[in-house]
This record gives structure tokens, sequence and C-alpha cells, in this order.
């Protein structure tokens, strides 16, 4: 797995969307899956200005959402979709035929993993995958423990991922599920970005990227993928030695 550590946040994040916009111009009608969560906002922003710039097309391609929190939808602010599309699909201006994302609030999950898995099998796969790893090494919402599924599931969220949820809503919301692309599924990318920035992310930084392989650090099983690199900040990198 190639490392790249940047001095501070601002530049992981120019350089993440630097190498983001490399691959869609090289990649036209390719699949992208991009994270939500707090560590790539400030990418996408950079992605957008690269747009703006004239230097990439961010419509050029398509997307698939990675991961939501069942029971909640756009309209509660810290949804993976209200973040995404603000944050992102919105500014960018990608047309609406161009995303699929998971809707949280299809009280049939079932139907709400084969619609997503149907868009991903249509697209021929998911070309590139950009991932936060989160508290507990989570990537989307596949939680320690979960290995590496192929195509879509719904996972118990554990205790750590539940205690963080407040960061995103503001207060705790009774959520017990989540709904996610399997880490076996987004391993078949050809080629994938781990993202974490912070010194909150140091310890699970170094589980990844120092320890074996386990499925108790979901991140650490991506590692072995042909085409991986984990960006991040000095802090995130503090633990690597
Ligand atoms: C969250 C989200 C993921 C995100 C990850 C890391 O729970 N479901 O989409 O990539 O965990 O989040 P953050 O970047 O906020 O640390």
């Amino acid at each position: 797995m190639k490392i790249i550590t940047l001095k501070n946040e601002a530049l992981q994040s120019e350089k993440i969307a630097q190498d983001t916009a490399a691959f869609i111009r090289k990649n036209p009608g390719a699949l992208l899956c991009l994270a939500a969560g707090d560590t790539p906002l400030e990418a996408y922003r950079q992605l957008i200005r690269l747009q703006a710039a004239g230097e990439v097309d961010l419509g050029s391609v398509y997307y698939v959402g990675l991961d939501e929190w069942e029971g909640i939808g756009r309209e509660t602010s810290g949804s993976c979709m209200q973040v995404m599309f603000d944050g992102f699909y919105d500014p960018a201006g990608i047309p609406a035929d161009r995303i699929v994302a998971w809707n949280g609030l299809n009280d049939d999950p079932e139907a709400e993993k084969k619609r997503i898995e149907d868009w991903i099998g249509l697209r021929g796969g998911i070309d590139f995958t950009l991932l936060g790893i989160g508290m507990n090494g989570h990537v989307g919402f596949n939680e320690p423990g979960t290995g590496l599924p192929e195509g879509c599931l719904r996972v118990k969220l554990d205790e750590t991922t539940r205690r963080v949820s407040v960061k995103y809503f503001g207060r705790a919301l009774p959520i017990e599920y989540g709904l996610s692309i399997g880490a076996g599924e987004l391993k078949k990318a050809k080629k994938v970005f781990l993202i974490a920035s912070g010194r909150h992310k140091a310890e699970i930084v170094m589980k990844t990227a120092r320890m074996p392989a386990s499925a108790e650090v979901p991140s650490s099983l991506m590692t072995d993928h042909p085409d991986i690199t984990l960006y991040l900040d000095e802090a995130a990198a503090e633990q690597l030695g």
C-alpha cells in the first residue's frame, strides 16, 4: 500500500482532489463510490474548484452512494445523503441520472440493497472508491468482524459508530443499523483511496497500516489491494513511526 502524508489537512485534501481529478480525466464513464463523513469534505470542495477552473468534468462519470444510516433520509442534516448532495453532488452540478444513493427511509432494506447492487451491475462494477477510515476502522458501514462481503449489506452498528454518530446529527438518534456496500465489493474497484486525518485517527491508522490485516480492523483488509493509496495528514500519521 502506498502511503502519502501531507503536512496538514488542507494540503492532504488538495492532493486527494488532484489525484481523484486525474482518475476522472482518464476514465470518463467510470463508476465512483465516494464516502460521506467529515474527512473528505474539503477534498470535494477542492474538486469543485478544479471543475470551475476547467480542469475536470465531474459530470463525466457516474456515482454510487457508499452507505446510509437506516431510518434516516436526506431531510436529516448529517445523513450521508444530505452530506453528499449538499456538499458535493449539487454544488458540482452532477446530473441526477448519474447518481444512485441509498434511501435510508426505504422500509424494505432488501429492496434497497438490490437497487444499489443493480446500479453497480449496470455500470459494470465500481471503478474507483474513496473511503474514510472510521474510528473503529470501518469503511462504509463494514463494521469490525464483517469481513469482505460482496454486494451490499445491512449491518448492526457497533457501539463506537453509534457514539461517533452524534457528531453528524448533533444529538443521539436511535439508529441501530446501517446500509452499506460490502468491503469485498469495494475491494473489486480498480483504484482505492483510503483517507484519514487528525490525531484522533492516529491509532486506527497505525492498526490499519502497521499491524497484520484483521477482520477486527476492516480498513486493514483493504491494504493488500493492488492499487491502494492511504492519504494522511501528519497528525493521523503520528503513530506510524
Ligand atoms: C461514517 C460514514 C462513512 C465515513 C466514515 C468515516 O460512519 N458512514 O461514510 O466514511 O464513517 O467518517 P469520518 O470521516 O467522519 O471520520
